[in-house]
């Protein structure tokens, strides 16, 4: 198929480009490289053997973006650009509302432009907010006590997708709510450098461990969970990658679908820190602090939907995710 990708440098849209070019896929990528370096195409080239094609645009120019569809006649979109950090998101709304809901819908302008009518979108596990039940499933309610705009700005994007869907019966979007992504390819050539000190938690442990910063902050240790840190669903990016390759089955049809991409298990922050220390023999530096606003005690997936449709399930843990990210960083150092 011929395949655009939006945020395709990024750290999942790479690892998903990998899978599509080993898969025989046409890969075209659109990235304004505002969170991410060209040296992704070189790896994905390296990694691959293949070359995608290449486009540095950003979505909230609407004439650029018509022009890559009225150039090439895409069989699908998968969508992941967009700006993503929460705390940045609360400091600049109006940014953050702009790439991310103007950036969408050029977007799905352009595609109508261009006659695409499938689209996998890049979603989070955020559009569900807080909730009794920690294990979400996707008929749980979405769009209540989100608490940032950068959440506010995914669960508004499947509002209109939904919308657009209900307009057009030969229109076809599938929301992939990501539950929390680590680890990186095995060549160790991919990853996630997010710009400044980072907000997640992989992103900080990797500054901790490789000296840049001196310790990592636990936001708390009194949460009402086993050993009284957060629990969430760490997910290797490459079991998240094959996801969007699995989602090809529900894309076919129209309508718009929704499938959560986790393990079902979640693991404690501690737990983290501890896997982290043992496997890189190192000891990690860090302390207790008190707990970072917004933040759930616990939130992890219930993935059974993507495994009954999708025929989708994870195979790697965290201890192969923490396995990656230390060659990663000897890669990088
Ligand atoms: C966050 C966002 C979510 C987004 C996801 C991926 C919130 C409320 N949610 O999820 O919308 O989709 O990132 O980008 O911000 N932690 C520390 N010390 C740190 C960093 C994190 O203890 O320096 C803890 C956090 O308190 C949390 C856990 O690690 O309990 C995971 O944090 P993080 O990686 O930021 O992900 P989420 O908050 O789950």
């Amino acid at each position: 198929m011929k395949i655009l990708v939006t945020g395709g440098t990024g750290y999942i849209g790479s690892h998903v480009v990998v899978e599509l070019l080993k898969n025989g896929h046409e890969v075209t990528i659109i990235d304004n490289l505002i969170n991410s370096k060209t040296t992704a195409l070189k790896n994905i080239g390296k990694i691959t053997g293949q070359m995608p094609i290449f486009h540095h645009a950003n979505l909230i120019n609407y004439g650029t973006i018509e022009k890559i569809f009225k150039d090439t006649r895409f069989n699908l979109v998968i969508h992941f650009a967009g700006l993503k950090s929460v705390s940045e998101s609360v400091e600049k709304p109006i940014m953050y509302y702009q790439h991310n809901l103007t950036g969408t819908i050029n977007l799905l302008r352009a595609m109508q432009v261009g006659h695409v009518n499938k689209i996998i979108f890049s979603s989070s596990a955020t559009v569900y907010g807080d909730s009794k039940n920690a294990k979400r499933t996707e008929d749980m309610p979405t769009g209540q006590n989100i608490a940032n705009p950068y959440g506010r700005t995914k669960y508004m994007i499947e509002e209109i997708l939904k919308d657009v869907c209900a307009a057009d019966p030969k229109f076809s979007a599938v929301a992939l709510r990501y539950f929390n992504p680590i680890g990186n390819h095995p060549s160790g050539l991919l990853g996630e450098e997010p710009n400044g000190i980072p907000n997640n938690l992989m992103p900080y442990v990797m500054k901790v461990a490789s000296g840049e910063l001196k310790e990592l902050n636990i936001y708390g240790n009194d949460y009402d969970t086993p050993d009284g840190t957060c629990r969430r669903d760490f997910i290797h990016v490459t079991d998240l990658a094959g996801g969007h390759l699995a989602a090809f089955r529900a894309v076919k049809t129209p309508g718009f679908k929704a499938y959560n991409l986790g393990t079902g298990t979640p693991t404690s922050v501690l737990e983290i820190v501890n896997t982290f220390e043992k496997i890189s023999g190192k000891k990690l530096p860090h302390k207790f602090a008190p707990r970072r606003p917004g933040d759930l005690a616990e939130i992890w997936a219930d993935p059974s939907k993507a495994k009954k449709d999708l025929l989708w399930q994870t195979h790697l843990t965290v201890e192969d995710a923490i396995r990656d990210t230390l060659t990663y960083l000897e890669n990088h150092q």
